[in-house]
């Protein structure tokens, strides 16, 4: 529990109902000291433990608010201890005008009182959870002895993308395309000495050449077909990571046809990911019940596979609950007067009264400094 920074007598008492906030530069202090294959590990390892315990979470599709241009999202989910949610955006054109494309932050609650714990910066951790959900479906979805992927779109998520499926499936060679040649050389300089062989390709077909694996991590706000048919191939695995939207797909209709399509959270995936082109009773398996052992991943070496990817809240309760851990170990962040705790909390009233002034929050800045003390 941490003790608040100010000392004014509203806010001394505040001491049982602080937050903690971790900002960007708090969030990037803590990835670079770990590392991002620790962090994508140790997200990886908690969404599998999340998604063991499925039914013990209260889920809902995300709430969308959609214009012309993009989208922004609230993300909710709970289960008896902790709430969380997600607050991201989704705006394909924002890179031309100098912004990310996506941008997030979250906040963890405690269930039992409803104080918020946490609020903090998720941008980052949102590209970290991303590509360790994407590694994970693909350690049970993707052909054992995959070793060479196709990476589709080489922007802000990529890097991420190409690190958890080295580290989590083995992939030793990316296969890059993007139409914004920038992007390629920005991730190939990232990646540079991190043990990939990195090859430029022509076009998005040219990248699947030879790939294990698909994956595409485009934005354009658009019906996209960056993967077609003529990309199948036998016991190929798609990781299809960009369409994530109403109105935003990356994959033909006949490749999902071809494959056994594996998704998050089903009532989300078929209004947001590609699987939104299929009719409603196009048979899709919710990738928990592979990991409970209810469903089988891959069956046959030969069988196309797509995870679907639209981006649940579960994968982000996951992220923020691995973020809270890791930063009271290494003592980042710091405390938050994000809501009122007045000392007596029928007396919200009196939270009003000037600093120092009211004789009751006076007792309540003593009482709490003798403690302090
Ligand atoms: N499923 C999820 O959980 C999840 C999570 C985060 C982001 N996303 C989605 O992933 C996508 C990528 O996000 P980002 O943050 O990397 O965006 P970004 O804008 O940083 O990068 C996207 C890249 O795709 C490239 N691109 C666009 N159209 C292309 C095409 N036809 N062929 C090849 N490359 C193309 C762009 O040039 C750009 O470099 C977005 O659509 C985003 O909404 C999904």
């Amino acid at each position: 529990m941490f003790l608040p920074t100010t000392t004014t007598a509203a806010t001394t008492a505040t001491t049982a109902a602080a937050t903690r906030f971790l900002g960007a530069a708090d969030v990037q202090r803590l990835v670079r000291r770990l590392g991002v294959p620790a962090c994508i590990a140790g997200v990886a390892a908690q969404i599998e433990t999340d998604f063991r315990r499925w039914a013990d979470f209260d889920k809902s599709a995300r709430v969308a608010a959609h214009s012309d241009v993009g989208v922004i999202e609230l993300m909710p989910v709970a289960d008896a201890r902790r709430f969380a949610f997600k607050y991201v955006n989704g705006h394909p054109k924002n890179t031309a005008e100098g912004l990310p494309t996506v941008m997030a932050f979250g906040l963890l609650a405690d269930v039992a009182t409803g104080t918020p714990t946490l609020l903090a910066e998720l941008t980052l951790l949102t590209a970290i959870r991303t590509a360790a959900m994407s590694a994970l479906a693909a350690r049970h979805l993707a052909r054992p002895g995959s070793r060479t992927m196709a990476l589709i779109g080489n922007g802000a998520q990529a890097d991420f993308q190409a690190l958890a499926f080295r580290d989590l499936l083995g992939i030793t060679t990316l296969r890059l395309f993007d139409t914004d040649p920038a992007a390629t050389a920005k991730l190939q300089a990232n990646l540079a000495g991190q043990g990939l062989a990195m090859q430029v390709c022509r076009s998005a077909a040219d990248a699947a050449q030879g790939a294990d694996v698909v994956t595409t991590v485009t934005a354009d706000k658009t019906r996209a077909t960056i993967v077609t048919p003529a990309m199948l191939a036998p016991g190929r695995h798609f990781n299809a990571v960009g369409g994530d939207c109403p109105g935003k797909t990356e994959l033909h209709p006949d490749v999902l046809r071809a494959a056994r399509v594996f998704v998050e959270y089903e009532p989300q995936s078929r209004i947001e990911g590609d699987l939104q082109q299929m009719p409603a009773d196009f048979p899709v398996t919710e990738f928990w019940r592979v990991l409970a052992g209810d469903a089988p991943g891959r069956a046959t070496a030969d069988e196309v596979t797509v995870f679907d990817s639209v981006g649940f809240a579960l994968e982000d309760h996951a992220a923020l609950v691995w973020l809270a851990d890791a930063a009271a170990r290494q003592g980042l962040g710091r405390p938050l007067d994000l809501v009122a705790a007045p000392a007596d909390p029928k007396d919200l009233f009196g939270t009003l009264a000037p600093a120092g002034e009211s004789a009751r929050t006076q007792v309540a800045t003593e009482q709490a400094t003798a403690i302090a003390a």
